[in-house]
Order: structure tokens, then sequence, then C-alpha cells
């Protein structure tokens, strides 16, 4: 088993003077959903055409599965799934005989190729639906058919580039969960794009952060979020005097504070230090009613990346 899915050595292709994608390295170990997140033209559909082997580096080198993706792209191309900006769905077929059609591609056998259509079709919720014409479904059913379609020949990694773009908040969270447990079931390593926060820091293990092809960070959403700037915490409650609100001002972990008609909300440099203040703040005869975690979403911490060093 390898240990890196994906490993680049400060990949980089241009086009003309545009620097699509910059001297990205990273590694993405086997086994994990990772998410590359950057807003549009950063460079993310540039660097799945690139692990590929659809187009070449104009610098560095990138490994995929072991293959090399400029000497051996045919490998890579055949235990890879990719969804890439169009489904590449025939409207006109059923959605079995879509999934029937990539299968004789892949060369699966008739019993496989069966057993396997209906397999991905009741995974995704579209067994019933199999005999409708593609062209008629809404573009979450169609997008679900496309996942189906990229993992037919069960790839050991997939490329999902912007996979519920364009798809209603409902459509994409059913998307989103038949594709986190399939790919669960069948242990593949998922490299998808977006450019929703939310999206990634659901399904994600791994999110890699890219703005005018340069690779800013590589962490797990969870950190990254506590590492995006401040963190709100608001108390519900009385007692807030001005002489504890000096005390709380004088802490190392207190950026800032506002108190309101029987609110206390504190800015806080560090998430895991409300506890000793919620503490400190019962010590100091508060009356607590309610502690409000104000998550510092993933989107803060995405924000206070982008803005940095612009
Ligand atoms: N084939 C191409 N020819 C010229 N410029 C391109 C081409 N593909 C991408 N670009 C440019 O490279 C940059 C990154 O594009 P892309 O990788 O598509 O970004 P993303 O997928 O993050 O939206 C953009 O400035 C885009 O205009
Ligand atoms: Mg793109």
């Amino acid at each position: 088993m390898l240990e890196y899915a994906i490993q680049t050595d400060g990949l980089s292709r241009s086009f003309g003077a545009v620097r699509a994608v910059d001297g990205v390295s990273m590694q993405i170990p086997a086994g994990t959903i990772f998410g590359f997140l950057g807003p549009n033209g950063s460079g993310k559909t540039t660097t799945i055409r690139l692990l590929l082997g659809l187009l070449e580096p104009s610098r560095g080198s990138a490994t995929v599965l072991g293959f090399d993706s400029r000497a051996q792209a045919s490998e890579i191309r055949q235990r890879t799934g990719a969804l890439l900006e169009h489904p590449g769905l025939y409207e006109r077929l059923s959605a079995q005989e879509n999934l029937e059609f990539y299968a004789r591609v892949w060369e699966l056998s008739p019993a496989e190729r069966d057993a396997r259509v209906k397999e991905l079709l009741t995974h995704m919720g579209l067994w019933d639906r199999r005999g409708d014409q593609v062209g008629n479904w809404s573009r979450g059913m169609k997008q679900k058919l496309a996942v189906a379609r990229a993992m037919l020949h069960r790839p050991s990694l997939i490329f999902l580039d912007e996979p519920t773009a364009g798809l209603d908040p409902v459509a994409s969270a059913a998307l989103r969960e038949d594709l986190s447990s399939l790919v669960t079931r069948e242990g593949v390593t998922v490299f998808l794009t977006t450019h929703n926060l939310p999206e990634a820091e659901s399904i994600c293990d791994l999110v890699g952060v890219i703005r005018q092809g340069h690779l800013l960070t590589v962490d797990s959403p969870t950190h990254l979020r506590s590492h995006g700037g401040e963190q709100k915490v608001e108390f519900v409650g009385q007692g807030f005097t001005p002489a504890l609100l000096e005390e709380l001002r004088l802490r190392p972990e207190v950026a800032g504070i506002e108190a309101g008609n029987g609110t206390l909300t504190l800015a806080l440099r560090d998430d895991r230090l409300v506890a000793p203040l919620v503490r400190l703040l019962v010590e100091a005869g508060c009356d607590i009613e309610e502690v409000r975690k104000g998550a510092a979403s993933l989107e803060q911490a995405f924000l206070a990346l982008m803005e940095r060093d612009a």
C-alpha cells in the first residue's frame, strides 16, 4: 500500500504570462478525502489536469499512485476516476445505459458489469430511476450518476472538480452524503476541488488552500479553523462588573471585549481557553446562564488566509 496517493514537487504550469499553478509541493496520504480549496481562477482545475497527465508541467513534477504524471499518464488514468467540469453523460440514454456504456469502455466482464452498475445505482439512490432518460434529470441526479460513472472501474483515487457546483443546498448535501459513504466503503482517495468552505469542512480530512497558483497551506479543517483568527464566545448572565472587564482585558488570550445588556462577548486568540474563563467569571461572582461558542468558521479562517500577504 502506497503511503501517499499524490506527491507533487514544485509543480508549476504557466499559460503565457499567467502562472496558473506555481510551485505547488504537497503530499496527500492514501485514503484521504482531500479538499482543494480556492477562489475561481486560483489553479484548481489546472492542478487536476496536471495530475491526470492531461497537461504538461512547465516546471516541477507530480507522482500519482506512484506513477509519474509526465511519463506514465496512461497508468494513472487507468487507476483513477475523474469528474471534471462536464459530467460526461449521454443525455439520450437511460441512467443504466450510461453506466453500462462506460463499463464496456472499462472492459468489465458482463457479470461484473451488471453487478457493479446495480451496486452503484443503488448506493446513489438511483436504482428505481435507472430506466429514465438522463436528459430529463435534475442537475443533482446527474451529478450523482456522474460520480457513479467515475467510480465504475473501482479506481483507487478519484478527482472531482467542483462536484456540487450549481446544485441547490439539498442536492449538494445529498451528493456529499452518498459520496462520503461510497468512498469510505471502497477505501478510495478523493481529490476534490471546491470554493465552498462548509463543504470542505463537512467532508474533507485534509484541506489545501490555493490562491493565484500558490499553495498557502495544507491542514485539517479543524486545525485550519482554530488558526483562522479570533474565536468569539458569548456569555449570557449578570455581574459583568467594570473591574472584571478590566481583569479580562489584561489576559493574554483575550483579544477583545464587548459588554452589552446581560451579555459579554469575548474575542479569543485560542478557543481552548473557554473553560478557564467560565471558571474565572463564576469565581468573580457572575451569574452565567449560557455560554455560546461562536465557532470561528472555516470561512473566517479562509478569508484570513486570503488576506494575509495578499
Ligand atoms: N488552457 C488555458 N489557457 C490559458 N489560460 C488558462 C488555461 N487554463 C487555465 N488558465 C488560466 O489559469 C488560471 C487558473 O485556472 P483554473 O485552473 O481553471 O482555476 P480554477 O479551477 O481554480 O478556477 C486562470 O487564470 C485561468 O484563466
Ligand atoms: Mg476550475
